[in-house]
């Protein structure tokens, strides 16, 4: 039995068809566990699962802002043991030109999702004792960035929803833990072409990473981080925000 062994252990992974939960995805079937894959696009959800070790994963595609995608996919998903939250966007939205409707977008799919997900997961009794669930808010919690109020608003409330979460679920032994992770090079950042993204030009880039001395991360450093909160190794962390590429406190 190897370092965060996941044989025989079940995952649900949201955005599991681009970036940090792609990684995550191919990362936990190397590492033994069968694997739930939910994101919106079918074509690029089956390419994450091409690239998977097994033959025992599942595919979920749909628009998780509609509740009855959220109920469907609960539904439809076995007892798992860890599952994480990667559906995610990002949208710069200077303070003085947010409407109604990019605080229902940012906060929708950064907030409403993971809560209505794990809400109802819990209800039907699906996520099983001594499993762990990962939440991805980001480091611009603790150190802003212009334009990005309402992103992370919705991803603060997240870091506090995680924590709470994590006193409930106590008793049975389920973990709920939120990772922070800086600047990673994954299509959030890089495809403008894709609605929720934001384009990095050379120039903001080269300032935004200013402030992170360590430079910008890979996907797979934050799924490195993100299968060892998942795994038995770490049973006794719970309740815990973890800031990732930054030296800032
Ligand atoms: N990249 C960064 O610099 C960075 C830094 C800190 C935190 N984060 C956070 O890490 C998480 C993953 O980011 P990433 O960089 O890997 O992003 P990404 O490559 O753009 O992937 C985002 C994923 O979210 C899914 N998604 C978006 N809206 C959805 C919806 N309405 N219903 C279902 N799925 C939806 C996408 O599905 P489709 O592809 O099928 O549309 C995609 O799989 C996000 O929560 C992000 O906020 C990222």
């Amino acid at each position: 039995m190897g370092f965060c062994n996941l044989h025989g252990k079940t995952m649900l992974i949201t955005g599991a068809s681009s970036g940090i939960g792609q990684e995550t995805a191919i990362l936990a079937a190397s590492l033994g566990a069968s694997v739930i894959l939910a994101g919106r696009n079918h074509d690029r959800l089956n390419q994450t699962h091409s690239m998977m070790e097994g033959n025992s994963h599942t595919i979920f595609a749909g628009d998780l802002t509609n509740e009855e995608a959220i109920y469907a996919l609960a539904a439809q998903c076995q007892q798992i043991d860890g599952l994480v939250h990667g559906a995610g966007i990002v949208g710069p939205t200077p303070a003085k030109f947010i409407r109604q409707q990019d605080i229902n977008q940012l906060l929708r799919i950064n907030f409403e999702i993971p809560v209505l997900l794990t809400s109802r997961l819990l209800l039907l009794k699906k996520i099983r004792n001594n499993a762990s669930i990962v939440f991805l808010s980001t480091i611009a919690t603790r150190s802003p960035y212009f334009g990005g109020s309402l992103y992370t608003s919705a991803k603060a409330g997240l870091e506090a929803y995680s924590r709470s979460l994590a006193l409930e679920l106590v008793k049975p032994g389920i973990r709920a833990n939120c990772l922070l992770p800086g600047l990673v090079n994954t299509p959030l950042i890089n495809n403008p072409a894709q609605e929720g993204q934001m384009e990095m030009v050379e120039e903001s880039l080269q300032r935004y990473l200013k402030k992170y001395p360590m430079g910008m991360g890979e996907p797979i450093d934050v799924a490195n981080t993100i299968i060892f909160l998942l795994s038995d190794e770490s049973r006794w962390i719970s309740g815990t925000s973890i800031p990732m590429g930054s030296v800032i406190q």
